[in-house]
């Protein structure tokens, strides 16, 4: 039985088509899952925790500057409650509504919360120096609930996203990690995919990125797809074979149409953007693809940006001293060796109240928690204007408010990018397509649907399913081997 995988920076998903029909597999209760793995690590045991002179000073200085929060705080508080007096009786109330009087904690319950960020902190340097020990293979955890485990356990080793890790120069020992990660991956579709089918699972056409993500050029592509392929043996897939994401989800849409036309198929999706040209639709069994052409960038590029714009700046970001570089590797959560780079950072220098907020994102899970918050805001201001996110996980009552400026800073460079490769297609392809189909998860984005719209605005789109058109068309593929 051959299947058809979709392997994608974000969402994995697999199918098989039999006898014409359409077979998901399922992943729990969905038709695909988050491309991540956690393997929990050892935890340390917080027993072993002693109150030793220093660690007491840092409660003391804890503690402090809780006080001196409480007190800037409820100064602010003064200041609205004057200023909502000094307003008309009918806007009065409202602004009066919206001042909350900060709450008052006692010494007890000041020394409780030092003492457990204290204990924390303790506890992160503790797993940093047994960082590569005793990881359970095993236990591993997959998709929403690996970042999940993660978020909430800390103590243990999170990828997400290894598909953008492929093109990448790695040092043998993160390529043996990140080889590791995407053979448990396939592994884990490959045996959902027996149970389901009550067959044996033993080849596959995966899709694949027209470029993958790389700083190797051509080469990094190359190098993907022999990883790609080792994993997938290694998973238990005897025979592997390749179909670039566009020209799959080609195939999807032409399974559909009764009638041939040329169409532009476009893959926007979390790690890379994938256009193709084929003429789809009518009695032949497969489309005919003219060309195809890749953008290395999709929506996780847009979570970055946006944590940049509007998360950042409350760490320091534009801040003298604090390199800005510093930033971005906080954003990159794809990128172990950046996550690595900044939690080896030293903030004893950074301003206040920087200095806390940077080390507390320096914790195992929180760049994941931001990044998931860029992710989620990305996504509601596409429908709404105005956003708010609770920053609580760094400091007590951090929050920030977003709108729509923020969100088209964050698509700025994405939507330049889309822009000139579709001018290259149009440009290669040298006539106006009859439709547009289009696929993928960001593709849902009003934004990139209108910069879409602008480049053909006298052609037909078509809105596929962006989830499952790409997988669709490698299981229909596979079942025409
Ligand atoms: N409503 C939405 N608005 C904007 N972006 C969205 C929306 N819904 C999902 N996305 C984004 O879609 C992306 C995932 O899309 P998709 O599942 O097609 O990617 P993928 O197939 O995993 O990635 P790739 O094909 O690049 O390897 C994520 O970046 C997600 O944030
Ligand atoms: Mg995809």
């Amino acid at each position: 039985m051959q299947i058809g995988i979709d392997f994608g920076t974000s969402y994995s998903a697999a199918a098989a088509s039999i006898g014409g029909r359409l077979h998901g597999i399922r992943f729990g209760d969905e038709k695909q899952f988050r491309t991540a793995v956690f393997f929990p690590a050892a935890v340390p045991d917080p027993n072993d925790f002693v109150l030793t002179d220093e660690l007491d000073a840092q409660v003391d200085a804890h503690m402090r500057s809780a006080r001196a929060a409480h007190r800037n705080a409820l100064d602010a508080w003064r200041r609205r409650v004057a200023e909502a007096n000094a307003l008309p009786a009918e806007r009065r109330v409202e602004a009066l509504a919206l001042a909350s009087e900060p709450v008052q904690r006692s010494e007890d319950q000041l020394r409780a919360a030092a003492l457990r960020s204290v204990r924390a902190g303790w506890m992160d340097r503790r797993v940093r120096e047994s960082r590569g020990a005793a990881v359970s293979v095993n236990d591993a955890v997959f998709g929403d609930d690996a970042i999940e485990a993660y978020i909430s356990d800390g103590y243990g080793h999170l990828v997400e996203s290894p598909k953008s890790m492929l093109g990448y120069n790695l040092l043998p020992n993160a390529k043996k990690i990140i080889l590791h990660i995407a053979t448990h991956v396939l592994e884990h579709i490959r045996l959902s995919a027996t149970r389901q089918l009550e067959t044996p699972v033993r080849a596959a056409i995966l899709g694949r990125p027209v470029e993958f993500k790389s700083a190797l050029g051509p080469q990094g592509t190359q190098q993907a797809l022999e990883m790609l392929t080792e994993a997938a043996n290694a998973a238990g897939f005897e025979d592997v074979s390749f179909m670039e994401e566009p020209a799959a989800a080609a195939m999807h849409y032409h399974t559909q149409r009764a009638t041939p036309e040329r169409s532009l198929i476009v893959d926007v999706g979390g790690g890379t953007t994938d256009v193709a040209y084929a003429l789809v639709g009518g009695p032949e069994r497969a489309p005919r693809i003219f060309g195809s052409w890749g953008l290395p960038k999709g929506g996780t590029d847009i979570d970055i940006e946006l944590s940049l714009h509007a998360f950042m700046p409350l760490f320091g970001r534009g801040e003298p001293g604090i390199p800005v570089h510093h930033f971005r590797e906080a954003a990159s959560v794809h990128s172990p060796p950046q996550q690595r780079e900044f939690r080896g950072h030293e903030y004893r220098n950074a301003p206040p109240p920087f200095r806390q907020r940077l080390t507390a994102l320096q914790r195992f899970g929180a760049t994941s928690q931001l990044n998931r918050q860029a992710e989620r805001m990305k996504i509601h201001l596409g429908e709404h204007a105005h956003g708010r996110v609770d920053l609580g996980f760094v400091e007590h009552d951090l929050a920030v408010d977003l709108d729509r400026s923020h969100l088209d800073a964050a698509y700025a460079d994405f939507l330049d990018r889309l822009r000139a490769l579709l001018q290259r297609a149009r440009g290669d392809i040298g006539e106006t397509p009859e439709s547009i189909f289009l696929t993928g998860g960001s593709s849902r984005a009003p934004a990139i649907q209108n910069a879409i719209r602008t480049q053909f605005p006298d052609v037909r789109l078509v809105v596929g399913d962006p989830s499952l058109g790409v997988v669709s068309g490698l299981a229909a593929a596979a079942a025409l081997d």
